[in-house]
């Protein structure tokens, strides 16, 4: 009978105690609202637009900026502001973390929510804000994305393993596959090349003059004109032409939000081999033609596939820190 009432009461304890874990687990996920009420009136998610609308109305690029750090954010460790910060050895100073930009348009958020409610607004945060802003003036769709990230107290150059432009799509898939994305979810984030430009030193090689490590061989399986176009035009074969702007899609659809990327894949006009091995391969070649067929179908898929990214192993609750400035730990 003792021992009856003992089990009891030990079971009600334990139902108390994972109520009590659950609670702790829910109040320290991610939230949609989460600044709702929390910065002496303001709202947080307004003044992170209106900035990123002023910035965007003097040099629409600032999308594909932001955009691109959002990648490069969110694969290194999760998205955690942990490309932000200075000094050396940082994430910052890796090698494919040297061309990415847009840092002054999240320190700008920063200060003016600093200024409005201290401590409160993580720069990890308003990195997923900015771009989900910044691709819907591009002519994304809109989105709500949930909010709640903290910042990491880490951020190691060496911990920067950022996919190579050389990966055939096999390589690219596994990649976003540890982050828990799928196939789908891969294709369709690759079509954040619907923005921005790269450099010549960047396809001079892999694409244009030395194409399977033979001195001399253009990649095949690019549209000859296009070869033609950048050996002539863009990307001479001069180490002066090393830092030439090409755009990952045509020109003038390189600042829109569109699937004119897919559809260049289709007619092999993808810039870097990452991009065109996604047409090359068949296991994920469908989606490319899915997605060039359809219009309208990634515009309206693609902040899917950015929510999930902006998702990977964030920081929640008490863990790490909300930086007083982005590009230093407190
Ligand atoms: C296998 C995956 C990827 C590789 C290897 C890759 C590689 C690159 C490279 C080499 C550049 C040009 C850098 C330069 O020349 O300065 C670039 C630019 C860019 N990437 Fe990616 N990328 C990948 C995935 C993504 C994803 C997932 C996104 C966003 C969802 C993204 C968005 C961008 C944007 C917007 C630019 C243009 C930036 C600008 O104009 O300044 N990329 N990428």
């Amino acid at each position: 009978m003792a021992s009856a009432a003992h089990n009891g009461a030990t079971a009600a304890l334990m139902a108390a105690v994972a109520v009590l874990a659950l609670a702790a687990v829910s109040s320290a996920q991610l939230q949609y609202g989460f600044y709702k009420g929390k910065c002496n009136g303001s709202d947080v998610e307004a003044v992170v637009r209106s900035i990123v609308r002023a910035r965007f109305a003097r040099e629409n690029p600032i999308a594909a900026y932001l955009l691109r750090m959002q990648f490069h954010e969110c694969v290194i460790n999760g998205c955690d502001g942990g490309l932000l910060i200075d000094g050396p050895g940082t994430e910052k100073t890796a090698p494919p973390n040297l061309s990415v930009k847009g840092y002054d348009v999240v320190a700008d958020i920063k200060a003016e929510l600093e200024r409005r409610c201290p401590g409160v607004v993580s720069c990890s945060d308003i990195q997923i804000l900015a771009t989900r802003d910044a691709v819907a003036l591009a002519g994304g769709a809109a989105y709500s994305v949930r909010t709640g990230r903290r910042d990491r107290r880490r951020s190691l150059a060496s911990d920067a393993k950022l996919p190579s432009p050389e990966f055939t799509a096999a390589q690219t898939v596994a990649y976003y596959g540890k982050l828990g994305l799928s196939a789908f979810d891969t294709v369709l984030l690759l079509g954040g090349h619907t923005l921005g430009a790269t450099h010549c030193n960047m396809i001079k090689d892999s694409r244009l003059y030395k194409y399977g490590g033979r001195p001399g061989a253009t990649d095949p399986g690019m549209d000859p004109t296009y070869a033609f176009v950048y050996k002539k035009y863009v990307c001479p074969n001069v180490p002066s032409s090393d830092n030439n702007l090409v755009f990952l899609d045509d020109p003038w659809s390189a600042l829109k939000v569109d699937n004119h990327y897919y559809k260049n894949l289709q007619l092999h006009r993808g810039v870097l081999p990452c991009d065109q091995n996604l047409y090359k391969d068949g296991a994920t070649r469908w989606i490319v033609d899915l997605l060039a067929n359809n219009s309208g179908l990634f515009t309206s898929l693609f902040p899917q596939a950015l929510i999930k990214l902006s998702e990977v192993n964030v920081l929640t609750g008490t863990q790490g820190e909300i930086r007083k400035v982005c590009n230093r730990f407190n």
